[in-house]
């Protein structure tokens, strides 16, 4: 029996209050529950259109011993204890923290909201002043906004879900609208809760600090909470958004779900597991130093936050977040155009440069192949160590004699592009701006107030502040003809406390969210009139990697450890919640500037070819061979670039930093070209000397070449695996292809039929 009232392909209502978000990958359906509020009843796999009778299969959820506490006399055994819901709320028979709480007047309320009314849009354009997901055209995404009133308190929210044509991925967010007729308080609004039926996850976090990013992070679930989250303005080092829940660390089979916020400020993502075992993932606004004051007829919208699924493991997981962020989240004309291989002068320099060293190093980049010239801090003001002239972004005089207008041309006349720093929400005490705007500093009136790195933060909550930034910086860009701007943010931020705010009579605890507002708003009017710039992001390196950042900035700075080593594993974290094309990866020189490690030229081009490719070394004067060494490096990465920054990405060993072996593949959309870059971190002496890696992604019937030397099939490469070089074995040094600590090799793998 066809049982649904509407039908297109990517939605159908059944009998009125069930509604199903699907597409070829997955499902997401939700229904009115007995007692009128929202709740869920599957998301994972797709399961086709859905009947009746299959609707009310999924609906049986009472497990009769829940709860001592029923939802009301008039709803028999009915109880929330135990109940998947859209968006639950703490005060009624669930005991559990709850993704919204209001108060009024110091008084928490306790909330019911109840189904009202649906619609159904397909419009989902790019919009500059928001980070959120986009579509192009009315065809790509659907969105269901579920309308629920409580009647009590006279307030409506508006659950939003998108799903996008072959995505596996569903996007939620929430708007508040207050119908009370008075003021009332936000305390806590998440973006999103996923309930899932059991506990048999392994969650993953990617966590770390400076020099260390985005490390993978396992925790076996139990009942209680594991949470994630950032209270210092900005995603962070040490957590970011992305959490997910894998039933095994099986690479390429198994369930997989994340989530990942598109948002760029304080967040909390965590896993709470119940005692039936239930599993509740919320993510959002970290409601902690959160408030938000609405008064009556006002709104307020939650970020957006994307809940992956995957069935294929780690690898499906890696194409779900990749294949939607650089489609839905990323403008996509970065995904048309080329990166540039960037020649970054900051590890090569530091502050000690002048406009003709740089002209020097500028000549000899071109020379072996690079393509952009990027300036990094220190042009400016007096800056010539990290205690001054942030916030007076004018040209250093003494560096660049002859105007920074002058030198760009000279750049763009060897034929490169040229880049610029800055850190635009940044004032050093030594500026004029600090003396002409002293209250435009995030500062409490405390006497006493930190301060990191020698500077302050601006008050972005200011739209004032923001805008006086941008007239600063706009004539940089129009006199450089900037192709690329690397925007820095250097310190967290403490004392959070706006004297704008204060002002306009505006509670601080709306601080951080209007804070990244003013950040959103300047990237807006960079990219309004400047849409073809190129921004890289960077916040002392990987400090504010996520989507909020994504949606303006194709690729970001990962880390201020420039370290081979360790970028294998900030990597493979990574990855597993941003495409390959944003991880920013520079050659730099050994011993290694952080940690003084040492590894061969070879070793550390090998692993910053995956993704868009830099240099960040004192190439005027580094030995021939080693500028043969990168100059052939260039050629084959310009040869192969589309792969390498666009190609499907997978992990083929682990992507447990603790493993000693790492192996990446890239590959290109038939699967006839693929590279796998093998890397060893330590020697293993006397291992096993045939060792084989599995390449799940080549044709069984098709040969392939590898190295341009040995013919052999797909399924001798998929079933038995890829040969992995000899390791040195006891004395016999003849017969090894790779030895001591630090080993690679990069096979290019092509099908000759
Ligand atoms: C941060 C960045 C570095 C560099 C310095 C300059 O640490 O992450 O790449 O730009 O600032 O001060």
């Amino acid at each position: 029996m066809i049982v649904s009232s509407m039908t297109n392909k990517m939605f159908e209502v059944i009998n009125g209050q069930t509604f199903h978000l699907y597409n070829r990958k997955v499902s997401y359906v939700l229904t009115v529950m007995e007692n009128g509020q929202l709740g869920h009843l599957y998301y994972g796999k797709s399961l086709g259109t859905l009947s009746v009778s299959d609707v009310n299969y999924l609906k049986v959820q009472n497990s009769k011993s829940a709860g001592t506490v029923k939802y009301s006399p008039d709803t028999g055994n009915f109880t929330l204890a135990d109940r998947a819901q859209e968006y639950p709320v703490y005060g009624s028979s669930d005991f559990r923290k709850g993704a919204i709480d209001i108060s009024h007047n110091q008084e928490p309320w306790y909330l019911d909201f109840k189904f009202a009314d649906y619609s159904i849009t397909s419009d989902k354009p790019r919009n500059l002043n928001c980070p959120e997901s986009y579509a192009i055209g009315s065809s790509e995404a659907t969105q269901l906004n579920v309308q629920l009133i409580d009647v009590e308190h006279r307030l409506e929210l508006v659950e939003h879900f998108t799903i996008f044509d072959n995505q596996s991925a569903v996007v939620r967010s929430t708007t508040i609208k207050n119908r009370t007729g008075k003021m009332i308080n936000i305390e806590n609004m998440m973006s999103a809760t996923l309930e899932l039926p059991d506990d048999k996850f392994q969650m993953i976090n990617l966590s770390g600090a400076w020099l260390k990013e985005r490390h993978v992070k396992f925790h076996n679930l139990e009942q209680g909470t594991v949470s994630v989250e950032s209270l210092k303005g900005a995603s962070g080092h040490q957590h970011n958004p992305f959490i997910a829940l894998i039933r095994s660390q099986n690479l390429n089979q198994g369930e997989a779900y994340a989530s990942n916020l598109i948002y760029s400020g304080n967040f909390i993502s965590q896993v709470e597991v119940n005692e039936w075992h239930k599993t509740r993932l919320m993510t959002g606004l970290n409601p902690t130093y959160f408030g938000w004051k609405l008064e009556a007829n006002e709104s307020f919208k939650t970020p957006e936050a994307v809940i992956y699924y995957s069935n294929q493991g780690v690898n499906g997981l890696i194409d779900a977040s990749t294949n939607f962020t650089k489609k839905h989240v990323i403008d996509r004309r970065w995904s048309q155009s080329e990166r540039p291989i960037v020649f970054n002068n900051w590890e090569a320099t530091y502050y000690e440069f002048d406009e003709q060293k740089l002209l020097k190093l500028a000549h000899q980049a071109k020379r072996i192949g690079m393509e952009c010239f990027v300036v990094d801090d220190g042009w400016f003001g007096q800056r010539d160590n990290d205690r001054s002239s942030l916030g007076d972004w004018r040209v250093n005089p003494q560096k660049f004699p002859h105007e920074i207008a002058l030198f760009a041309k000279q750049i763009h006349e060897m034929g490169l592009q040229m880049g610029l720093w800055f850190e635009p929400e940044m004032v050093s005490p030594d500026t004029s701006l600090y003396k002409e705007h002293p209250d435009w500093v995030v500062r409490h009136p405390y006497k006493s107030v930190s301060i990191g790195r020698g500077q302050y933060v601006l008050d972005f909550a200011n739209p004032e502040v923001v805008t006086s930034v941008y007239q600063q910086i706009k004539p940089v860009i129009l006199a450089t003809k900037l192709d690329y701007m690397k925007w820095d943010m250097n310190r967290n931020i403490t004392e959070a406390y706006s004297p704008y705010l204060n002002k306009c009579n505006i509670p601080q605890t709306e601080f951080f969210h209007r804070y990244v507002q003013g950040v959103n708003m300047l990237y807006q009017l960079i990219l309004t009139d400047f849409p073809d710039i190129l921004i890289e992001g960077c916040a002392g390196g990987g400090g504010r990697f996520d989507l909020g950042t994504l949606f303006y900035s194709p690729q970001i700075w990962p880390s201020d450890d420039s370290d081979a080593v360790e970028r294998l594993s900030i990597l493979t974290g990574t990855t597993l919640a941003y495409p390959l094309s944003s991880f920013s990866n520079h050659v730099s020189a050994v011993p290694n500037d952080q940690i003084g490690r040492q590894t061969s030229l070879a070793f550390r081009q090998m692993v910053a070819d995956f993704g868009p490719l830099g240099y960040e070394l004192d190439i005027s004067n580094l030995p021939l061979d080693e500028l043969v060494q990168i100059k052939k490096n260039i050629e084959f990465y310009q040869c192969h670039r589309q792969l390498f920054v666009n190609g499907r990405f997978r992990q083929l060993r682990s992507i447990d930093p603790q493993s000693n072996e790492v192996i990446w593949s890239v590959e290109n959309a038939d699967s006839t070209e693929i590279f796998v870059g093998f890397y060893r971190k330590l020697a293993t002496p006397n291992a096993s000397i045939l060792n084989y890696v599995k390449l799940p992604m080549v044709k069984p019937n098709l040969t392939y070449q590898i190295d341009g030397g040995e013919k052999v099939s797909g399924a001798i490469l998929q079933q038995l695996g890829l040969r992995q070089p000899y390791q040195f074995n006891g004395v016999n040094l003849d017969t090894a292809e790779l030895y001591g600590d630090f080993q690679v090799h990069l096979y290019h793998i092509v099908s000759i039929e």
